[in-house]
């Protein structure tokens, strides 16, 4: 992706080092923000980065974060919080996506996480915890960096996405991706390119199940597999899942709820591949089969 950045951009800010003498134009992301990082070391996480367009002056970008906290903290997020608010802290069936979260947007090293960790939110279903202030800057870090991450994936709005090899992308598409075995260039996503700019395309698939009405929810929506003490098995839509209770509608539509450990459990997620998808894709990956979809007029 060629991003035209100013080169002001991290001069006036007190908070970064030293002024930027960046050069115009990098090539993908990563090495983008990997030079801008440099300058940009002491720069704090809460920066709303939804207010910084590149184009304005005085932003820089924050600092990528400490790996090593970022593990635990996904550590204690998985084991305290991902089951209401996802595994991936966008939201979940019992509490709401922490990525675009104002408060945690504003927080800074924990310092607006914190009370709502330690007092809970009783009333509206976040209980509390007594975790040390260590770990919870950790589960800080980790849900920073996931907004970072996510952020910008989504920040470039720019022109000309379209930058990678068409050729490269249909490999990835029919081999490493494997993309393949849920679509097809002339089923579903024949002409998928038309329905979309080529930007709405790449957050299409990089995010797909996000856009409200469409695609039609049964197409994203989890299902379940209960199988009962007696043998029975039903699947359908899952209508609920903590670890106390599981609800489903079976197939003639009929509404049923088990405690979790009375029954066998076995969800699938239409969407989980994609999840799985955004761990793995190199930039250029996606670029390349962003340029390929993009043929698929
Ligand atoms: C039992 C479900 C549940 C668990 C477990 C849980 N939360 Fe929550 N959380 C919620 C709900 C529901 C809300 C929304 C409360 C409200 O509407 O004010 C919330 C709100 C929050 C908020 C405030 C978001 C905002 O924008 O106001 C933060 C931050 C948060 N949770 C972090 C955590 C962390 C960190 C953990 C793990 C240590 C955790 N939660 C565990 C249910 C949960
Ligand atoms: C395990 C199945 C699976 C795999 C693998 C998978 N997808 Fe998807 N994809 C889905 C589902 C389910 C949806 C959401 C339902 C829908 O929009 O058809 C979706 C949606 C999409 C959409 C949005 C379609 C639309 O019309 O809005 C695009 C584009 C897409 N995927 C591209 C890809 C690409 C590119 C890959 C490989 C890099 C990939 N998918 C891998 C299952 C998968």
């Amino acid at each position: 992706m060629w991003v035209t950045v100013s080169s002001e951009l991290g001069e006036n800010n007190p908070k970064c080092d030293s002024p930027a003498r960046i050069g115009t134009k990098f090539r993908g992301i990563s090495p983008f923000l990997t030079r801008l990082f440099l300058p940009c070391i002491a720069a704090a996480f809460a920066i709303s980065l939804f207010a910084q367009a590149p184009k304005r002056k005085g932003n820089c970008i924050p600092p990528a974060p400490d790996q090593a906290a970022v593990d635990r903290g996904q550590k204690l997020f998985s084991q305290n919080c991902s089951f209401c608010h996802g595994k991936d802290a966008n939201g979940g069936d019992g509490g709401p996506d922490l990525i675009r979260s104002v408060l945690v947007n504003h927080d800074e090293h924990g310092n607006l996480i914190a009370p709502v960790v330690l007092n809970g939110r009783s009333q509206k279903g976040m209980p509390k915890f007594s975790l040390t202030p260590a770990q919870i800057s950790d589960i800080a870090t980790f849900l920073h960096a996931r907004n970072r991450y996510v952020r910008y994936r989504q920040l470039y709005q720019v022109k000309d996405v379209v930058t990678g090899d068409a050729n490269a992308g249909e490999a990835y598409f029919n081999g490493a991706g494997r993309c393949n075995t849920c679509h097809s260039a002339t089923g579903d996503l024949a002409h998928v390119a038309r329905e979309y700019e080529p930007e709405a395309l790449l957050r299409t698939f990089l995010y797909p199940g996000r856009r409200g009405a469409s695609p039609p929810i049964e197409r994203t929506r989890k299902t379940v597999t209960i199988t009962l003490k007696s043998g029975q098995v039903l699947s359908g839509p899952l209508q609920h899942l903590d670890e106390f209770t599981v609800s489903m509608y079976d197939a003639s539509g009929d509404y049923h709820t088990w405690p979790h450990d009375a029954v066998r459990v076995e969800v699938h997620d239409p969407l989980a591949a994609h999840a799985e998808l955004l761990r793995t894709y190199s930039d250029t990956d996606m670029h390349n089969v962003l340029a390929y979809l993009e043929t698929l007029k």
